[in-house]
């Protein structure tokens, strides 16, 4: 009796280890294979836009017939949304029912491919900024989940630039305004004015930043496997001083600190996800919005703007046109979608459905995907917006 007991305890202490250890390990599992951790199975699709990029999308199905689309935010892929793993949105969404579809903006690991274009070689590859994601990624993704559900909407959730590229859409293509039920907007980025030092300091510098990148030929941020990467994710996951010096003191002072929400534990799982790439000119572009103070076109200078725009300035997105339901969440210790910037969006936007303020007082901007305990903070109020503006017929009756 006392022997199996005994034996039972040292199962059970061997199994939490090795259960522990696999978690971490398997940080850099791609999408399906945690997913299938899981037990669900992933479909993999590609989206082509109009002018060449393959974006990956992945599907994880469900009974439900209205799908749902989740669109990560910057330097990001869709393994944000699940590398929580029974705490994240992906799954937990799944475990409901949902027919969930995460897509990938060009650039990033999952989508660095084009018709013709090199990413390696082509510097026209990485030409591109929030406007390129929104007006084709997004038009493109919407469109295939579409075509293979065959159903006439969609629900969305965005996070960050996920939400950005809703705005640019909706304004440039109005007719997609119909494909989408409900968009839930998560720590949404449109304007981006009341944004506290040091984003602030770097925006300030970004025209200079921005011209050395162009001297030194840099199109690409955190390209996969390039040394520079490498050499910060060594530095970064360093037992000792990795978290203070990446998390403490880099990420917490741009996107608000929550130590509880995003541990020392967890660094490892992500350095494996995060940052994917972006351009250069994405970053720029982010940076001309925030000192331009409006949610404007990218600007290229007074001769090409003439050229591109009929205009020496950038115009603006014109987001009367964003007729799509919107539900802004906001978080108050977000220093990157600031409570006054978003409240500028709303009073914008003319379909504000919901405009709720996370009551969880440390919530910042990496919480509402990579927060350790959103089930609990944050998932109800997504749920609650979706059961809300649910269309008839969800459920599949015959299953
Ligand atoms: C993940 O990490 C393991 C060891 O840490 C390595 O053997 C494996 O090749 C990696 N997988 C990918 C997809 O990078
Ligand atoms: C997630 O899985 C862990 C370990 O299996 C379990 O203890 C926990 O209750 C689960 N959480 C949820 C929200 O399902
Ligand atoms: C990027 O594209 C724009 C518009 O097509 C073009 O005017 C500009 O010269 C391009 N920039 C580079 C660096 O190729």
């Amino acid at each position: 009796m006392r022997l199996i007991t005994v034996l039972l305890v040292c199962c059970v202490v061997l199994m939490k280890n090795v259960i522990s250890r696999s978690l971490a390990k398997e940080g850099n599992l791609s999408l399906p294979a945690i997913a299938s951790k899981y037990g669900y199975t992933t479909q993999l699709y590609d989206a082509i836009t109009e002018d060449g990029y393959i974006l990956r999308l992945f599907r994880i199905p469900g009974m439900r017939k209205v799908p749902i689309l989740l669109m990560h935010g910057i330097l990001d892929s869709a393994n944000t949304w699940i590398i929580r793993g029974n705490t994240s949105l992906a799954i937990t969404l799944a475990n409901q029912g949902y027919d969930v579809w995460l897509g990938n903006c060009r650039g990033n690991r999952y989508s660095r491919r084009h018709i013709y274009l090199d990413p390696n070689i082509d510097e026209d590859f990485w030409n591109f900024s929030f406007h390129e994601y929104g007006f084709y990624d997004l038009a493109a993704i919407i469109d295939t989940v579409l075509y293979i559900t065959g159903a006439d909407q969609l629900d969305a959730i965005g996070h960050s630039q996920g939400t950005t590229m809703f705005y640019v859409l909706g304004s440039t293509r109005p007719e997609y305004n119909q494909k989408v039920n409900v968009l839930v907007s998560l720590a949404p980025v449109c304007y981006l004015q009341n944004v506290p030092p040091p984003l602030k300091m770097m925006i300030q510098y970004s025209p200079i930043i921005n011209n050395l990148a162009t001297s030194l030929r840099a199109q690409e941020v955190f390209k996969e496997n390039a040394d520079m990467k490498n050499a910060l994710k060594a530095l970064c996951m360093h037992p000792l001083i990795g978290y203070s010096m990446c998390i403490r003191d880099t990420v917490f002072p741009i996107t608000g600190d929550d130590e509880e929400e995003l541990e020392a534990d967890f660094l490892p799982v992500l350095l494996d996800h995060f940052p994917t790439a972006t351009s250069v000119k994405n970053l720029y572009h982010f940076a001309q919005v925030s000192y331009r103070r409006q949610f404007v076109r990218f600007d290229y200078g007074a001769d090409i703007n003439l050229d591109m725009y009929g205009y020496p300035i950038p115009p603006k997105y014109d987001l009367d046109n964003v007729e799509m339901r919107v539900a802004l969440f906001v978080g108050q210790n977000d220093f990157v979608s600031t409570v006054e910037d978003v409240a500028i969006l709303k009073q914008n936007l003319p379909n504000v459905v919901q405009h709720l303020v996370i009551p969880r007082r440390k919530m910042n901007h990496a919480d509402f995907v990579l927060g350790r305990h959103m089930n609990e903070y944050l998932f109800p109020y997504i749920f609650d917006v979706l059961r809300t503006y649910e269309s008839e017929n969800v459920l599949n009756v015959s299953h």
